[in-house]
């Protein structure tokens, strides 16, 4: 067989080209353009045959639980026979612990998880191991990166699983790029997805985002993958959220709630309760908003405090929610509704460490607002849902009926949802007609 074409790939950006260069013309970079083995895939061509629809197995009795049903329900029922899953997420955020978690689970006798810890020592995932309490004697750690070792050693064990953390520490042999660059971490990438598919293992890789957002990060893996989740929180609140931003097995946006313990992830079963548990009800500047993650409520504490100003511009300041947002709320409330804080700075929270993007939450944002203003406590059952216009009328937003009813079975009999979405009679949503109308029912 005539020898394959080279081909050549900047290592800084992953665009290809046909022939080397000095700089990248995409993104500019030195010295950044790596000769690149095109992957040789005719002499296989022959072998393959089409099969008829019909046949094909359904995928939906290989699903395996990963031990948590949160977990679980993120991937859409279990981890499929070889899919290749990314799990995504800050530096110490608690992605090796997640998935040592699941190849607890997902080890049996004869078919052990191979954990490839290129990463860190055995012995820091032995210690990890201990902390969280698992024991699994069906867990092999592969202190190596080399990705042909690591595929002969998956198929010597009989993996049932392959974990790889993380896959900015793999090798491809054959490429010339440092470990963690583009070229390294795709041909590694696709190396071991033509395994997985092969071999019918499912694979667990882990990725680590970088900030800059300039070394190969896992974002240029999100096309090859099956599944992209990503781990989500911050330093200073234990509550973890696992996302789904891509899946070929499942639903996108789901999401799942973690807690980081002394002993590891624990799963969430009732977030919302968890959002709740330091809220005081009659203190004033807090309201509850019941935004949608993925395809399920939650209940949230929103807090505001509104304080006469010391400064020539008064200040707002916006934690975990847009600012641009608050200010658009800030004039609505001013012309609509008569709550006029031009003299005073605003700050918004939201509790928890959750970031809430949707317009769905900018009730309960202005509802916090005007009670900080008025120094009037919303009442203890009351709750919020819906948009905000620019005339000071309340926008229907998706699911409310669904929200309603979580508010409810957390005890928020009263929840505000917008008029010409109330839901169906005896569901309990307080219908509001205007910014206005929902201040009254909310601060009286
Ligand atoms: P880790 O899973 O190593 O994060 P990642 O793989 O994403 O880099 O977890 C990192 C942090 O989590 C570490 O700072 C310690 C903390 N942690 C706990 O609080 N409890 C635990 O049981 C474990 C294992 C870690
Ligand atoms: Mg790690």
């Amino acid at each position: 067989m005539a020898k394959a074409p080279a081909r050549f790939v900047c290592d800084s950006c992953g665009t290809h080209r046909q022939q080397w260069s000095g700089q990248c013309s995409a993104c500019g970079e030195w010295n950044s353009i790596v000769e690149h083995p095109t992957p040789s895939t005719a002499a296989n061509v022959s072998d393959v045959v089409a099969v008829p629809l019909a046949e094909i197995e359904d995928d939906a009795s290989s699903r395996r639980s990963t031990g948590m049903a949160e977990f679980d329900r993120v991937l859409g029922g279990g981890l499929v026979a070889g899919a290749l899953v990314l799990i995504g997420g800050d530096p110490g955020i608690g992605k090796s612990t997640l998935v040592l978690h699941a190849a607890a689970s997902l080890g049996t006798r004869s078919s052990p998880v191979l954990y490839v810890a290129a990463e860190e020592s055995p012995q820091q995932v032995r210690m990890r191991a201990n902390r969280i309490g698992v024991h699994a004697s069906h867990i092999r750690i592969y202190p190596d990166g080399e990705i042909g070792g690591v595929l002969a050693e998956a198929q010597r064990i009989n993996a049932g699983l392959i974990v790889v953390d993380s896959i900015q520490t793999v090798r491809a042999g054959g490429v010339t790029a440092a470990p963690g660059s583009v070229s390294q971490v795709r041909e590694a990438t696709v190396q071991i997805m033509q395994f997985a598919k092969s071999s019918q293992t499912p694979v667990v890789l882990v990725g680590h985002v970088t900030k800059e957002g300039t070394v190969a990060g896992p974002r240029t893996l999100e096309h090859i993958v099956d599944t992209v989740l990503y781990l989500e929180g911050d330093d200073f609140h234990s509550q973890r959220l696992l996302r789904s931003v891509k899946n070929r097995f499942g639903p996108t946006f789901e999401v799942a709630v973690f807690e980081m313990r002394g002993d590891g992830l624990q799963e969430v079963a009732n977030p919302s309760a968890l959002f709740l548990a330091e809220r005081d009800a009659r203190a004033p500047g807090s309201a509850v908003a019941v935004p949608l993650e993925g395809t399920r409520p939650l209940v949230v504490e929103i807090q505001a405090l509104v304080a006469p100003t010391v400064y020539a511009l008064p200040k707002r300041l916006a934690s975990g929610f847009d600012l641009n947002r608050l200010h658009m709320i800030l004039a609505v409330l001013g012309r609509r509704a008569g709550v006029r804080l031009g003299n005073h700075d605003v700050y918004v929270n939201v509790v928890g460490g959750l970031r809430l993007r949707e317009p769905a939450v900018d009730l309960a944002v202005a509802i916090a607002i005007a009670s900080s203003e008025r120094d009037v406590p919303t009442g203890p059952q009351v709750a919020a849902v819906g948009e905000i216009g620019l005339s000071g009328e309340l926008r229907s937003v998706p699911s409310t009926s669904q929200r309603v009813h979580e508010a409810q079975r957390l005890g928020f009999e009263r929840c505000l949802v917008p008029r010409s979405r109330t839901p169906s009679s005896g569901s309990g949503g307080l219908s509001a007609d205007s910014l206005e109308h929902a201040l009254k029912l909310a601060l009286s």
